[in-house]
């Protein structure tokens, strides 16, 4: 076979405003191109020490059982779900999107007797709902998403909604996908017991990688656990014991997304988390004035628009998927439609990250002016 019928990857570089994966720093490309090195390596287990390290600085928490699960956001999702629910649990979920309905799904598959707590997408819950709902039955666990990716909604009153939950004897798990590294997220001052997110977007880093964070509380439910966590390479006690003593093999970690990682949270760090919430917030405000100037209405009210992903809504008779690929042929921009009941009404852009630069802002605004007013 003809070499040339295969050519040399080119991959375009694009600049990434879609609500993920956000563009990668060329310090954390230079960490993914290091030298592969065994999962065992006494230099492996160092990174790994320090991205646990800056792991629970950037999650706010001071909880030993934390770490990066090998996968995307998904793996996350899973891993939190299913080392918490053992068949028959009462979970309540709250489904308000895409991303609460596959929390529905999961925990499903994990054999829990799930209720669901539903708005209509792009709402939010008030705490006060919780608490009612939690007074109808033994829940042991209470799911819900942070930042809702497919409305672009924040849930907000997290640490009510956690005491809530406690009060009623469940754990709060809390999807912090779309908000941690872009937006605050408090583990330890919420009082939130299981939490996960991906490396792909306000941590700026390529899929692949889920950190994961568990209070003490939660390790306690999982340590009284009655029948083995019905996913095997997802279960926090193998996991655990490759990440600390006796740092015994469990996968074969890839450790080049590890090293990515560590850089992508020492930026963080570096950065300072209250002047990268600042840089997210003042740039997603640059980019809600210039929507009002090309009279492109944000879908989500100020009060709980999410910074880090915005959903304007797209105007009547403007054609969804042309003014996208006009957007990504022409200027080189990604950006995302809409899911479900949202398909054809908004656009999804996301600002995380190393996405999150006002040069970037101004060309994505200048690109839909052109496309949609000629
Ligand atoms: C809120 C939320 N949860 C979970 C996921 C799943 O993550 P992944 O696509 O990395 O598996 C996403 C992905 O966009 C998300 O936005």
């Amino acid at each position: 076979m003809q070499n040339s019928s295969f050519p040399e990857l080119n991959t375009p570089e694009r600049t990434l405003l879609g609500p993920g994966p956000s563009m990668t720093s060329p310090r954390v490309m230079r960490a993914l191109s290091a030298p592969v090195i065994g999962h065992l390596d006494p230099e492996f287990l160092r990174v790994m020490d320090e991205e646990q390290q800056l792991l629970r600085l950037v999650f706010q928490t001071k909880n030993e059982l934390t770490l990066a699960i090998p996968g995307t956001g998904s793996a996350g999702m899973e891993a939190a779900l299913c080392n918490f629910i053992e068949p028959g649990d009462a979970v309540l979920v709250s489904v308000i999107g895409f991303f609460g309905e596959r929390l529905y799904e999961m925990a499903k598959r994990y054999g829990a007797e799930v209720d669901r707590l539903e708005r209509a997408w792009g709402e939010i819950l008030d705490p006060a709902e919780f608490e009612s709902a939690l007074k109808k039955k033994n829940y042991k666990l209470v799911a819900l998403v942070h930042a809702e990716t497919s409305t672009g909604a924040l849930q907000t009153g997290i640490p009510e909604i956690a005491a809530a939950a406690h009060r009623h004897g469940a754990l709060l798990l809390l999807d912090t996908v779309t908000s941690l590294g872009g937006i605050p997220v408090e583990i330890d001052r919420w009082d939130v017991d299981i939490a996960y997110s991906a490396a792909q977007k306000s941590l700026s880093c390529p899929p692949g990688l889920a950190p994961l964070t568990v209070s003490e509380r939660a390790r306690q439910a999982l340590a009284a656990r009655k029948t083995p966590v019905a996913n095997w390479y997802l279960d926090l006690n193998g996991l655990e014991k490759y990440w600390g003593q006796p740092h015994a093999y469990h996968h074969t970690a890839p450790c080049n997304l590890h090293f990515a990682l560590r850089e992508g949270l020492r930026m963080v760090v570096e950065e300072g988390l209250e002047a990268r919430f600042a840089r997210h917030r003042a740039n997603a405000e640059l980019f809600w004035e210039g929507l009002e100037a090309l009279e492109l209405s944000p879908f989500i009210p100020l009060e709980y628009r999410l910074a880090t992903l915005t959903t304007p809504r797209i105007p009547p008779g403007v054609d969804d998927a042309e003014t996208r690929r006009r957007l990504l042929e022409e200027y080189n921009i990604e950006i995302a439609g809409g899911f479900g009941p949202l398909k054809g009404k908004v656009w999804r852009v996301g600002l995380m990250g190393y996405s999150s630069r006002r040069e970037n802002i101004l060309l994505l605004l200048a690109a839909l002016d052109r496309i949609l007013h000629g």
